[in-house]
C-alpha cells in the first residue's frame, strides 16, 4: 500500500471515529464545567504568553506503524486534546515515527489553531544538528516550531549557537533543554545558571520529588519555564494506587480520578509551566484533559496529596 492511500485510508477512518466521539467524551469539560469555564494557563516567564498547563507527550504512544485502526485512535487522542484546550505537544527525533504521525494527524485535525509544537535536537555536530531539525519541522508540518530543546544535553555546546541563530531568524520561538535523568542534574542546574534558556524539561511527580529541591527552584530564580516529562512515572505511579480509593477531599480541587490526582499536583507547584504527559487511548487523554480545568490544590492541599501518597 502507498503511503498516500494509507492517509487516505486512516483520513476516513478518523472522520468516521470523530462521529462517536461527538457523541460523548471530548464533550465533557463543558459538560462537567460549562461553556464559560478556561482551561488552567501558565505563562512563559522569558514572553509573558500563556500556555494551557496539560500538554501532550509522544514518546512511544505515537511511535507505530502507519496502521489504520492505530491511526484512527491516535487521531481521536489528538482531537479530544484540542477540543479540551490542548496546545503544547512535545516530540523528538528520539521517538522513532512519532514526529511523523503527529505531523500526519494535525492535517486531519479542524481546530489545532492553538498548537504549540516541541521537539528536540538529538544527534552530535552542527551541520548534523541543522539537518535534523529542518526534517523534524518537515515531519510535523510546521512552519516554525514553537519550541526546540536540546533532548538529554547531547552536545549542546554545540547547538545552542544554533538555536539561537534559529530563533533569531524567526525558524523557532523559544529554546530549551531536556532531560529525565538525575545524574544529569548537576551539568542541567550548571547550564541553567550560565545560559540564556526559555524553557528547561525534566522529571517531576509525586513520586519523585527530588527536583522541589533544586531544579524548580532554580528555574523559577532564572525565570525558566518548566515542562514537566513523566508525571505518572511512565505509568508506575497507576500501579502504585491501584484499589485504592480517591480522597474524599480531592473533589475540593475539581479532581475525580487519579490522574488528574497525579497531573494537579505537579501543575500546583509554582514553578511549574506544564505537564505533558503520554497516552495512546481516548478516554486516557479524556481523563488528562480534565485536569486543565477548575481549581488547583493549595500549598497545604499539596502537603495533603503528599502525605496520603506516602501512606498507600
Ligand atoms: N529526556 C526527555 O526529553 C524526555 C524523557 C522522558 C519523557 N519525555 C517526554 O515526556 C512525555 C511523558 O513521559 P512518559 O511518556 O515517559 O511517561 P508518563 O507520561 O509518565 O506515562 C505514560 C504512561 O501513562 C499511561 N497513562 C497516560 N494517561 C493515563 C491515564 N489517564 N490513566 C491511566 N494511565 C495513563 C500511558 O498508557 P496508555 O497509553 O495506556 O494511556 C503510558 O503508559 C514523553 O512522552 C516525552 O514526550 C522527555
Amino acid at each position: 500500500m502507498t503511503k498516500s492511500n494509507t492517509r487516505e485510508i486512516s483520513r476516513r477512518h478518523f472522520i468516521k471515529g470523530l462521529g462517536v466521539l461527538s457523541a460523548g467524551i471530548t464533550l465533557m469539560p463543558q459538560a462537567v464545567f460549562g461553556e464559560s469555564r478556561q482551561p488552567v494557563k501558565h505563562a512563559i516567564p522569558s514572553s509573558g504568553e500563556r500556555i494551557p498547563v496539560i500538554g501532550m507527550g509522544t514518546s512511544r504512544t505515537f511511535d507505530v506503524a502507519e496502521n489504520a485502526a492505530i491511526l484512527t485512535q491516535l487521531g481521536q487522542v489528538l482531537q479530544v486534546f484540542f477540543d479540551n484546550g490542548g496546545a503544547v505537544i512535545d516530540s523528538s527525533p528520539m521517538y522513532g515515527n512519532s514526529e511523523t504521525i503527529v505531523g500526519n494527524l494535525l492535517k486531519t485535525i479542524p481546530n489545532k489553531g492553538s498548537l504549540f509544537a516541541a521537539t528536540k535536537v538529538w544527534t552530535d555536530g552542527k551541520q548534523s544538528g541543522i539537518d535534523q531539525m529542518q526534517e523534524s519541522m518537515q515531519r510535523m508540518g510546521v512552519g516554525v516550531m514553537d519550541l526546540m530543546q536540546i533532548h538529554n544535553l547531547r552536545d549542546w555546546k554545540i547547538h545552542l549557537p544554533t538555536l539561537r541563530q534559529w530563533k533569531q531568524e524567526g525558524k523557532i520561538r523559544y529554546i530549551g533543554i531536556t532531560t529525565s535523568h538525575g545524574r544529569f542534574h548537576a551539568e542541567l542546574m550548571q547550564i541553567m545558571r550560565t545560559e540564556a534558556l526559555d524553557f528547561v524539561q525534566f522529571t517531576y511527580n509525586i513520586g519523585n520529588r527530588t527536583v522541589e529541591e533544586s531544579l524548580l527552584p532554580l528555574a523559577a530564580d532564572r525565570g525558566i519555564a518548566t515542562l514537566i516529562n513523566r508525571p505518572y512515572q511512565r505509568g508506575a505511579l497507576f500501579r502504585s494506587v491501584k484499589g485504592q480509593a480517591l480522597p474524599e477531599w480531592a473533589r475540593e480541587f475539581d479532581c475525580s480520578s487519579w490522574g488528574q490526582f497525579f497531573l494537579k499536583f505537579v501543575v500546583s507547584h509554582p514553578a511549574v509551566t506544564c505537564v505533558i504527559p503520554a497516552t495512546s487511548k481516548v478516554h486516557h487523554m479524556a481523563d488528562n484533559m480534565a485536569a486543565n480545568y477548575g481549581r488547583l490544590p493549595s500549598a497545604s492541599m499539596r502537603k495533603r496529596m503528599v502525605e496520603y501518597f506516602e501512606r498507600l
